[in-house]
């Protein structure tokens, strides 16, 4: 499952990051791959390490964590720390699909279930850089305004096409979730999505009282935590 989260940073919040993404110093972006993604990974990063990743990437986090949307879709459990990463004057990122375990700074390691990227440039400053993801219905093509985020299944191959004009500005990131299984973590979405419905029509009704109930008992059978 894909899902686009708007507004999870204000124009505010956004112009304060790109402020601080613009006045800093980028690295390669090759530094954070292996020897397979280093032939197809043409663009800049953030190092790991500077203290701006660090601080930008709590706000990331912060303003995720205000999210339902993103809770109930997600069901997050450990993140990677965020990164940033920077196209321009033709750069981009062929074809791949993402490392299956990530070591935190922490030294501990997750497994990537989902990986989201939060794009902090709007899409009329700069052209191409389009996130493609392929599923089996095909290939999904994502540009969203600053601000916004896409999640979707690491599993997924993807790419990112060249960047013709202006720069494209995004942080990225991956998370593991409480529940593994796509299929699972997708149905307890769409349920608690109706749940959510139903308790803004009817109010705490038997009915939504049910469903809730079922919603944990699920969490509970599937859950990893
Ligand atoms: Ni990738």
């Amino acid at each position: 499952m894909m899902l686009h989260i708007p507004e999870v940073l204000s124009a505010a919040q956004v112009n304060e990051m790109r402020a601080a993404l613009d006045a800093t110093d980028w690295v390669d972006g090759r530094e954070t791959v292996g020897a397979q993604g280093a032939q197809v990974k043409r663009n800049r990063q953030l190092p790991e390490q500077s203290p701006v990743t660090a601080q930008l990437g709590g706000l990331v986090l912060a303003a995720l964590a205000r999210s339902t949307l993103f809770f109930s879709a997600a069901l997050p459990l450990r993140f990677v720390p965020p990164l940033f990463n920077r196209y321009e004057g033709g750069e981009h990122y062929g074809l791949h699909v993402d490392g299956s375990v990530r070591r935190t700074g922490a030294g501990q390691q997750l497994r990537t279930d989902l990986s989201c990227t939060l794009f902090l440039a709007e899409p009329e400053d700069y052209d191409g850089g389009e996130l493609e993801v392929v599923d089996t219905y095909g290939v999904h093509e994502v540009k969203l305004p600053a601000g916004d985020l896409i999640l979707y299944p690491a599993s997924s191959l993807h790419r990112v096409t060249p960047v013709t004009r202006g720069a494209r500005v995004c942080s990225f990131f991956w998370l593991q979730s409480m529940v593994r299984d796509n299929a699972q973590r997708a149905m307890l979405f769409e349920l608690d999505q109706t749940i959510q419905k139903l308790r803004a029509r009817l109010g705490e009704s038997e009915e939504t009282v049910a469903l809730t109930g079922q919603y944990h008992n699920l969490l509970r059978m599937w859950s990893e935590v």
